[in-house]
């Protein structure tokens, strides 16, 4: 069950109004990076070190699996930059590119119970590469406890949206 720190960012994640900021570029709605650690309450920079650690798996574009400590409060497209894993994240979570694409296994999707992506992820999740019931943008998403063991596989290809 994902817990109420979970459910209140995925909510807020989907609510443009509250929580996302408009890109003056793309006019998308997209997380600012700081709103996870926010809603979490470690804004400072000293509760960002303590922050707790989960172990997650990436499956690459190669089917190479990829184990790595993920921060609670980061977004999942944080947690790969920060470990070298290659998810490009082209538009830098300004939600106008798919290039964060990521794949989770549906019965840890449902089991973590977040809530629908917004009306502008989707629209990106429309136009990426591989699209499956249990797509997601990774710029979209925020690491909670609940992550601990899950397993993400990237597409083996990506879409830039903006060069459609
Ligand atoms: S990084 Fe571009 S949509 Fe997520």
């Amino acid at each position: 069950m994902a817990s109420q720190f979970g459910r209140v960012c995925s909510m807020l994640v989907a609510s443009s109004r509250f929580c996302s900021l408009m890109n003056p570029r793309t006019t998308s709605v997209f997380v600012p990076k700081n709103l996870c650690l926010r809603m979490a309450g470690t804004s400072s920079s000293n509760a960002k070190a303590k922050r707790e650690m989960v172990s997650i798996k990436f499956i690459d574009r190669d089917g190479d699996e990829i184990t790595v400590n993920a921060k609670v409060g980061d977004t999942l497209l944080d947690v790969a930059k920060d470990n070298d894993v290659d998810l490009e994240g082209a538009c830098e979570g300004t939600l106008s590119c798919s290039t964060c694409h990521l794949i989770f296994k549906p019965d840890e999707m449902e089991a973590l119970n977040l809530d629908e992506p917004s009306d502008e992820e989707l629209d990106m999740l429309d136009l990426a590469y591989g699209l499956e019931d249990t797509s997601r943008l990774g710029c979209q998403i925020c690491v909670t406890k609940d992550f601990k063991g899950i397993t993400l596989r990237i597409p083996k290809a990506q879409r830039d949206v903006r060069d459609l």
